[in-house]
């Protein structure tokens, strides 16, 4: 490995801290870099690396233009690597971070298999999980699916034992990289203008105005990282479709509960929940109206409603009338994926820097 030009940020202090972004051109990657320069942290640099299609490439820190590296730095000495390119680049990165001895933090979802590896997903107050966090060689992030049910489950289970969960996830273009929001753009344009369809992009198949069944997310994942998360004992089942939307993520879940929980107490557990938003019936956030004024009103929340927002949106509670009253609930989730793992993974990264 040999490093290129380094790119350092002005005002290292004695504790600044030099950080590593694999993957700094992507969606996640652009994201990471935005959220940590909008951040007080000390910072003495952040190096950003991509394939090396991307040499030459820049992205800016702290008001500096910083070099894109095509090819990989030195590792040791720094204080935190971010992974965040796709999973077949990520075990290189690592086992390269293991060698140098420096803490990785893994985006790709390449190590939520491996049980020997922490994965932080209910991050309560500091303490509990931290002594992990701060000594771990490696740090899996769960993805932003599991992420979302976690918080869902977890709210919800201090009040009942759930033995059931089984959803169907609806991913947005951006789930498969910028080259998956490249492809529905195109295709989408080639499509209005009745020209001929450009090659399939990351799903192998054309997405405009079509829904891709067992499209979009891993849903083997995200059943093990839920597995890992709440023991084997919580059934979970999870198909996952791909619809032509640019950003965001859906979820129609259905929770079967031991014991029979009121509407009332399920809302006002979301409601207490941190990272959870209760978004009541009625017009969408985004303040849709109906066209026709006898029709009803749209009602969120959208994907387009919680574009930009690290909270997941719930909506839409419903009992589920094959099970006995307050046995189960339809429960509908709205995220943004990225914001969602990119703000987990600075507060992991947060609590194992002490910037917390
Ligand atoms: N998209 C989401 O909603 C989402 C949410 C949570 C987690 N994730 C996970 O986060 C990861 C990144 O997703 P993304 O949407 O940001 O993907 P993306 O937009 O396709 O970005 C991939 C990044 O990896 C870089 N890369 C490719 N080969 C490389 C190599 N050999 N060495 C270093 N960097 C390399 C790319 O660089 P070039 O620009 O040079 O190709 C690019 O910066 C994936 O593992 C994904 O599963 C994604």
């Amino acid at each position: 490995m040999s490093e290129t030009k380094k790119a350092t940020t002005g005002g290292p202090g004695k504790s600044a801290r030099r950080l590593v972004v694999f993957g700094v051109t992507g969606q996640l990657g652009r994201e990471l870099v935005d959220r940590l320069d909008e951040s007080e942290w000390p910072i003495a640099e952040v190096v950003g690396v991509a394939s090396p299609q991307s040499t030459g490439e820049t992205f800016d820190f702290r008001g500096e233009p910083q070099d894109v590296l095509g090819e990989w730095p030195i590792l040791k000495g720094r204080d935190l690597v971010f992974i965040c390119t796709r999973g077949v680049e990520a075990l290189e990165v690592v086992r390269e971070c293991l060698r140098a001895e420096v803490p990785c933090l893994d985006l790709t979802g390449a190590l939520s298999a491996q049980a020997e590896v922490p994965l932080p997903a209910l991050l309560g107050p500091a303490g509990g999980e931290d002594d992990v966090i701060a000594s771990a060689p490696l740090i899996a992030m769960p993805s932003a699916t599991t992420l979302a049910w976690a918080s869902l489950i977890e709210a919800i289970g201090e009040a009942s034992e759930i033995v059931r969960v089984v959803g169907t996830v609806m991913s947005s273009a951006a789930t498969l990289g910028r080259r998956g929001l490249v492809a529905l753009s195109e295709e989408s344009i080639a499509l209005f203008n009745q020209s001929e369809s450009p090659e399939p992009g990351p799903a192998g198949q054309g997405v405009a105005f079509d829904v891709v069944p067992s499209g979009g997310i891993d849903p083997e994942r995200v059943r093990l990282e839920l597995n890992r998360l709440f023991g084997e004992a919580l059934r979970i089942d999870i198909a996952g479709v791909q619809v032509p939307t640019f950003v965001g993520e859906g979820t129609s879940l259905a929770i079967e509960l031991g014991s029979p929980l009121e509407r009332r107490v399920l809302e006002s557990r979301i409601e207490a929940w941190d990272g959870l938003t209760l978004v009541a019936d009625g017009v969408g956030s985004r303040g849709l109206m109906a066209v026709d004024g006898a029709a009803a009103e749209p009602i969120g929340p959208t994907l387009r409603d919680a574009a930009g927002t690290e909270e997941v949106l719930v909506g839409r509670i419903e009992p589920d009338l094959s099970l006995a009253v307050g046995h189960g609930w339809r429960i509908w989730l709205a995220s943004d994926p990225i914001q969602l793992v990119v703000d987990h993974a600075l507060r992991v990264a947060g609590r194992r820097l002490g910037q917390a």
